[in-house]
C-alpha cells in the first residue's frame, strides 16, 4: 500500500489516510447531489436494537445501510416507502475511486450512508462490519461543520486518536485499519456556508 504524504495532525497508522481538502472541488456538486437524493429518500432518525433513537439522521445511495429494532443490515430498499434506495451519482462514485486510489486501494464502493449531524448529533464508536468484503476500505466524506472524529484500534478499548475533520475532508480506512473503532464527538453549534450542519458520506463495498 503506498503511503500518501497527506496525513494531518501527525496522525500515521498503517492503512488509514488523511486526505485534506480532498473533497472541496466538488464540494457544491456533492450537496446538491445530497439534496437529489434526500428528495426521494428523506432523511430519517433510525432506531437501534437496544431501543433508542440515533441523534444522527440517515438515508443512503446504492445499498442501503439501516438500522431498526431487530438489528443492522444492508437492503437495497429503503423500509420507508419500500423503493430501492436512490442510485449512487456518478461523482459519488468517482470522488470515493479517487479518494481510495490515492490511500493506494482500488475502490468501487456499491453503497453510500450519507449521515446528517445536527448540533449535538453524535456516533459512539462502533466497527462497519456489516459488509461482506472487507478487503474493500471504507472512504468517508466530511461537508459543513467541523467535527472531531474518533479513530481507535481494532478492540474497543484500544486508545484512540482524536482528528478534527473540516469541510472536504475525506478519511480513507483499510487493509490493517478495516475494522477500526471510530466514532463522532457531539456536533458543536456554528456557521458554515451549507447550512449549520455536517454531512458525512460513507462509502462501502457492500457486497
Ligand atoms: C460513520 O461511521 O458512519 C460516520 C463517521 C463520520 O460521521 O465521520
Ligand atoms: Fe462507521
Amino acid at each position: 500500500m503506498t503511503q500518501p504524504d497527506l496525513f494531518g495532525e501527525s496522525f500515521a497508522r498503517a492503512g488509514v489516510a488523511i486526505l485534506r481538502g480532498f473533497a472541496l472541488t466538488d464540494d457544491i456538486a456533492l450537496v446538491a447531489a445530497i439534496d437529489a437524493i434526500v428528495a426521494e429518500a428523506p432523511f430519517r432518525h433510525m432506531m437501534v436494537p437496544g431501543g433508542g433513537r440515533m441523534s444522527v439522521a440517515m438515508t443512503n445511495a446504492g445499498i442501503g445501510w439501516v438500522a431498526d429494532t431487530r438489528g443492522y443490515r444492508y437492503d437495497r430498499a429503503d423500509p420507508l416507502s419500500g423503493q430501492l434506495w436512490p442510485d449512487m451519482p456518478p461523482i459519488f462514485v468517482d470522488l470515493a475511486h479517487r479518494a481510495a486510489r490515492e490511500a493506494g486501494f482500488d475502490f468501487s464502493p456499491d453503497g453510500c450512508l450519507i449521515n446528517r449531524y445536527e448540533p449535538g448529533a453524535k456516533m459512539g464508536l462502533h466497527q462497519d462490519i456489516n459488509e461482506g468484503d472487507y478487503s474493500a476500505p471504507i472512504v468517508s466524506v466530511s461537508l459543513g461543520l467541523p467535527a472531531t472524529f474518533q479513530f481507535g484500534g481494532l478492540k474497543r478499548g484500544d486508545p484512540v486518536e482524536k482528528i478534527t475533520l473540516h469541510h472536504g475532508d475525506v478519511v480513507v480506512w483499510g487493509g490493517p485499519a478495516r475494522k477500526s473503532f471510530h466514532g463522532v464527538l457531539t456536533l458543536k453549534a456554528g456557521h458554515h456556508a451549507i447550512g449549520g450542519h455536517r454531512y458525512n458520506l460513507t462509502f462501502r463495498k457492500v457486497l
